[in-house]
Parts: C-alpha cells; structure tokens; sequence
C-alpha cells in the first residue's frame, strides 16, 4: 500500500471518508465533524453502537471553544496545562456539533492529541475530527499502524505515524457543579491522574476538587471492552500455572495446552505503552490463554488507567479467596 500523505488524508475526510490518524495514546478513526457521511462510516466501520459518544479532536484551544457552550475558566486552565496531549475534556456542545458524535448528549468531548502530524492535519480543517479508536468495538485499540491494518485490512486509508507513546486511551473528565461546587471527575482513568489534575487547579489558584466516577454515560464503560482474542485471566500473584490451571479450564470449559504469562513492567509508563502490543502478540505468537498477576505494589494511581483496561479486558479473574469475578 502506498503511504498516504496528508494532503490525501484531508481529501478523504472532506469528501465523507474515514482515515486512520496517529495519536500518542492510540490510532484513531477519524470523519470530519462536520461530514455526516464520514461520522456514520465510523459507526458502521467499527461496528459501534450509536449510544457511546466519540471525541472530537482539535488543534488549539480556540477551536475548542468554538464547538462547546460552556468553556470555563477550569476547562481553560486544564486545557493550557495538559494539551497538546492525552486528556479529553467534556463540556456543554455547541449547536454546530452534530447529534451523532454525542449519542445525543448535551455535552462534548474534546481534546488535543500530542501527534505532529495529526496536528498538522488537524490545522487544516475546518473545525475538528471525531475519532474512537481505530479497532472493532470493544476489541484490543490500536498502538501502531500495523494493528489499524490488521483490524481493517484496505478498506481504511492511514496515515503512518509510528508506535503510539503514551499506549493507553486519554483520560476523560468532566466539570460539574455538585450543590453549588465545581468539581473536575474522572470517568475514563489515563496518564493524567487525579492528583495530577488537582496540582494543576490549585496552582491556578481554583479551588476545585477532583474525583473519579462513574460516567453518566460510557467512556468505554461497558463491562468488557479492549478484548484480546484468546481470554486473558487475573490471577493472585502467589499462584503458578498449576495450581489454577484446573480451576480455569473447567471455568472456561477448555483445555489450555500453550498459556503465556505477562508480568507487567515495574513501571507504569512502560506498562502502559507495552500493554494493547502485548495482548496481541500473545495471540498472535500462538498462546491460547493469557495470565496476568494481581500485584498489590500496583495499587497506586499511576497504574489506575492498566488496571482499569485489564479488568474490562478479561475474561475472568481468580482473587485470593479463590472466588471468581466476570
Ligand atoms: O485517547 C483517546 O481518547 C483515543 C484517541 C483516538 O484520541 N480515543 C478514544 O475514543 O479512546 P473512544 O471512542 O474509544 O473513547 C471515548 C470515550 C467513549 O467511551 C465515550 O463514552 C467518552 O469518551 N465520551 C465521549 N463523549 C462524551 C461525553 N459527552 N460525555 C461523557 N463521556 C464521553
Ligand atoms: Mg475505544
């Protein structure tokens, strides 16, 4: 396939087509926002419900502003501090914004990836791009071009940007005001942590509080989502292969004759960028099961956002008490 050039790529979006773009966290694909044609091919490329909302990507903040209704001083200061970069910022939309990138919500995610070249890209387009995840819906997100191409062979163009960084979805928050205090919450947990996002208010001198919560609606929140091909299952880190392997297979009523075990690297930058590569190459390189320990030195916040895709992303988990979670 050829290399696709941006100038192609912008040609694509305008005309109604999906492109898959680079981003630090994972591939995207995007339609232009303002493309009803390309916004339904998302939808129907990944085979996503029309309940999840996507994201719209911009390149400046100003933009930002333009497609919502009401950017506050918070949206403000935690967009200067964090974008270009991985956190997605919900606020009220504009009524330019098309009713099928928010499932119908008042309200609209944006953010702005620390990409150059989808930067450049985005510079020159009218608005921005709505983009999820370059993968099926609730199957493993994309690190690389290569796994773009593996998911949807040529029927999508990307644009080549290399391995994604930071690896793993932006985080997602909200600003809400809860009995007459603002609040920032969390709903997709990412690299920027909570305590992160609360260090950059006070400094502003805000006097906000930031939480994680439940999204009213679903950042990737259904219960199984990032799946691998093979099932993938957490167990306590005191165990071997064979002391749960009875348990699993008459769990999962299989026989596994090749399970991979993946013990995570001690750092969680590393975790994250090595973690949806991983869950491929396992399949990939002929296992039938994949094992990951439950590591108590990993519950701080800087591994909330692994935690979170690996708890979505398995198939079972056996915990101490040898009791299961689904
Ligand atoms: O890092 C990322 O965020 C990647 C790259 C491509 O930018 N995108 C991504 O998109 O992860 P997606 O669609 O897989 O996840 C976006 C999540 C959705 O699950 C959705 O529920 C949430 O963001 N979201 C979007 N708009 C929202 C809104 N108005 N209110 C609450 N959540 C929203
Ligand atoms: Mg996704």
């Amino acid at each position: 396939m050829t290399k696709l050039s941006l100038s192609k790529a912008q040609e694509l979006l305008l005309n109604g087509n999906v492109v898959a773009i680079p981003t630090e966290t994972v591939y995207g694909l995007a339609g232009w926002i303002f493309s009803e044609e390309g916004l339904r091919k998302i939808f129907s490329t990944k085979e996503r419900p029309f309940f999840d909302p996507l994201i719209v990507h911009i390149d400046t903040i100003e933009k930002a502003k333009k497609l919502t209704s009401d950017w506050t001083v918070i949206h403000d200061t935690l967009a200067k501090a964090c974008w270009p970069g991985p956190l997605t910022l919900i606020a009220k939309k504009a009524d330019v914004i098309h009713p099928l990138i928010t499932s119908g919500l008042d309200s609209v995610g944006l953010r702005c990836p620390n990409h150059p070249l989808t930067l450049e890209l985005l510079s020159k387009m009218e608005g921005g791009l709505a983009a999820p995840s370059a993968n099926k819906f609730g199957k493993t997100s994309p690190t690389s071009a290569e796994h773009v191409i593996q998911e949807f062979a040529d029927t999508v163009e990307v644009l080549e940007g290399g391995a994604c960084e930071v690896g793993i979805e932006s985080t997602v928050a909200g600003v809400e005001l809860i009995n007459d205090q603002w609040k920032v919450l969390i709903f997709r947990p990412g690299f920027f942590s909570a305590q992160k996002l609360q260090q950059i208010l006070n400094d502003a001198g805000l006097e906000v509080g930031v939480s994680y919560a439940e999204s009213p609606v679903a950042p990737g929140q259904l219960k199984h989502h990032y799946m691998p091909n093979i099932p993938l299952v957490i167990i306590p880190e005191n165990k071997n292969w064979s002391e749960v392997k009875d348990s699993i297979e008459s769990k999962l009523n299989q026989t596994f004759l090749r399970p991979a075990i993946w013990k995570l690297p001690t750092d969680p930058i590393l975790a994250a960028r090595e973690l949806y590569q991983k869950l491929r190459d396992f399949s990939e390189h002929g296992h039938d099961l994949i094992l990951i320990y439950r590591n108590s030195s990993e519950n701080s916040e800087e591994w909330k956002g692994i935690w979170n895709r690996l708890e979505k992303a398995k198939t079972l988990e056996l915990t101490d008490k040898s009791t299961w979670l689904e």
